[in-house]
């Protein structure tokens, strides 16, 4: 600047002190009140009190009363609809209706954090979790690197350490948190791809000219994000071969071999195996070890879902489950799904962090490089999956770890895993039940069996047996519809090897055993309404 007292910017303090003198003199020679804004969205301090005081209140009573609430509302989407279908608002709304309709939109939610909420697999939000995304959305950084965001991008960075040492794969690893399983997933799909096959032209040039297809070897029970990730990077769903699984739904690690070794006969590229650390279905979590060997010996990528279960190694009476997971290359898990924190956040744990930036290294443009001089600084989440823009997920895993510390939450999974032996031991000492698979983690399936059903099940006869079977399943399905529009319980599904069954997944800290009766007590209400509609 002409005229100024000032020098050039030194480099020890980045050159502020001599920004901050630039400053003063421009401010000298403002007009006055040229630093008002007409369309500003800022809120004055009493009215942030107002909010922020309205806002907590509504909070705190949701939280204090959604043990209490239906599980389901008893709304149709047409109730529903006409509540929030409303032209958009062109003036401003006394903040009093618009909290209003918040309670009205309350009412009419399905609770994740019901105590009988069994449904999928969603755990409820800790009050913590709530009050860190508030945090974090005040703060409202886009984690896209360091530079964007140095202090959510070093805490990111802790979590993911955080939770690698937690489940036993060391604190050495990396990763980033995603939106969920399914992005993990699809992240290290693409990592292990590029890593194994070291197809350098397919950034560039795409999949159509690859020598043969590339494989990927999953269990018959593996999620349906593994194949649509197959799907989404132009593999093909063809391409994820699949593996069958034994009575207790693990996969069968000679079959994986025999299918590995026919593939490479007939010219097949191989890179790949999922193992599942907790099946969406049934929990089951498959033979890490034996599948990490497999994986090492044909030299493949071993990946592990571990979206819902990876979790449970914090549990001491499961951790043996979870022996192998170290030698995995990639873990997804989620703590949306059992470390109670709020949607959305999963994550991917790369046991050697460097090969992400290796996979994604075509990302590189003129907009987002970095200048800067420290490794540490340089670093940038869009090297390490598909996303850009991203919120600040870490913080509310951080706050939560902090808060309650890490013994408190693994006795909190470890009762949801107790609460699942007593459900399947309920279900298998009772008559009109039948346990469809082992509880091996907090999932319990189970099915109706009407006591005059119980004797038809002993048939030797194939046709006669798949007919009661039919009939169970009919039974089965109506009952769930019935239980989920009931308001008291919430149940979801599952079809094992054919067969209806009805899946209680207990991620929910608020459960107790109390609980789980009075849910197999309205299953039982249901199907005595059942045989009711069918008189
Ligand atoms: C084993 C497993 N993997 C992946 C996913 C996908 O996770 P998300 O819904 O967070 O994308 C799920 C979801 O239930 C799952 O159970």
């Amino acid at each position: 600047m002409r005229g100024s007292k000032v020098g050039r910017p030194c480099v020890e303090d980045g050159g502020r002190k001599v920004l901050k003198e630039l400053d003063r003199e421009r401010d000298e020679a403002r007009p006055a009140r040229d630093d008002v804004r007409a369309s500003s969205l800022d809120i004055a301090p009493a009215g942030m009190e107002e909010l922020s005081a309205q806002v907590v209140a509504l909070v705190t009573e949701y939280f204090a009363r959604v043990s209490e609430m239906p599980v389901f509302p008893a709304a149709s989407a047409e109730d529903v609809a006409q509540i929030f279908r409303q032209p958009p608002p062109v003036a401003a709304e006394p903040l009093e209706r618009v909290l209003e309709d918040c309670r009205r939109m309350f009412e009419t939610s399905r609770h994740n954090g019901h105590p009988r909420f069994f449904g999928y697999i969603a755990s409820p939000s800790t009050p913590v979790g709530a009050f860190a995304t508030l945090i974090a959305s005040a703060l409202n950084s886009n984690v896209t690197s360091w530079r964007s965001a140095p202090a959510a991008t070093e805490i990111e960075r802790t979590v993911v350490r955080w939770l690698g040492s937690l489940i036993g794969c060391g604190e050495e690893c990396g990763g980033l948190l995603t939106s969920g399983g399914s992005m993990a997933n699809l992240n290290a799909l693409f990592i292990a791809h590029r890593t194994k096959l070291k197809d350098d032209e397919a950034s560039d040039k795409g999949l159509w000219n690859a020598r043969a297809p590339a494989t990927l070897y999953a269990s018959d029970q593996v999620h349906l994000s593994i194949p649509k990730a197959a799907d989404v990077m132009g593999l093909g769903r063809e391409q994820v071969r699949v593996v069958t699984t034994d009575e207790r739904f693990q996969m069968d690690v000679r079959g994986l071999r025999e299918l590995i070794a026919g593939d490479i006969e007939r010219g097949a590229r191989p890179f790949c195996i999922v193992a599942s650390a907790g099946t969406t279905s049934t929990g089951a979590v498959d033979p890490l070890e034996e599948i990490a060997r497999v994986a090492e010996e044909y030299s493949l990528w071993f990946h592990v879902d571990g979206a819902y279960g990876a979790l449970a190694a914090l549990d001491s009476s499961k951790r043996a489950h979870f022996k192998g997971i170290e030698r995995a290359d990639s873990v997804s898990l989620d703590p949306h799904k059992w470390l109670y924190t709020p949607v959305d956040c999963g994550c991917l744990l790369l046991r050697v962090p460097a090969h992400a930036p290796a996979a994604f290294s075509a990302t590189e443009q003129d907009y987002i490089k970095i200048y800067a001089e420290r490794a540490d600084e340089a670093f940038a989440f869009w090297d390490y999956g598909v996303e850009l823009s991203r919120p600040f997920r870490a913080l509310k895993v951080w706050m939560l770890l902090r808060y309650y510390g890490v013994e408190r939450l693994a006795a909190a999974i470890a009762e949801d895993n107790a609460l699942a032996l007593y459900m399947a031991a309920s279900v298998e000492a009772a008559a009109d039940f039948q346990l469809l698979a082992p509880a091996t983690l907090g999932i319990c399936c189970f099915r109706y069996v009407p006591p005059r059903f119980r004797e038809l099940l002993q048939t030797t006869d194939a046709p006669e047996l798949a007919h009661v079977n039919a009939q169970l399943d009919v039974l089965n399905e109506r009952v769930m519809q019935i239980v989920q529009r009931g308001g008291r319980a919430y149940l979801s599904n599952a079809m094992l090897r054919g067969r209806f069954a009805l899946r209680a997944s207990i991620t929910n800290f608020r459960t107790t055993r109390r609980d789980i009766d009075i849910t197999l007590e309205t299953v039982r209400d249901a199907a005595h309404a059942c045989s009711k509609e069918q008189l």
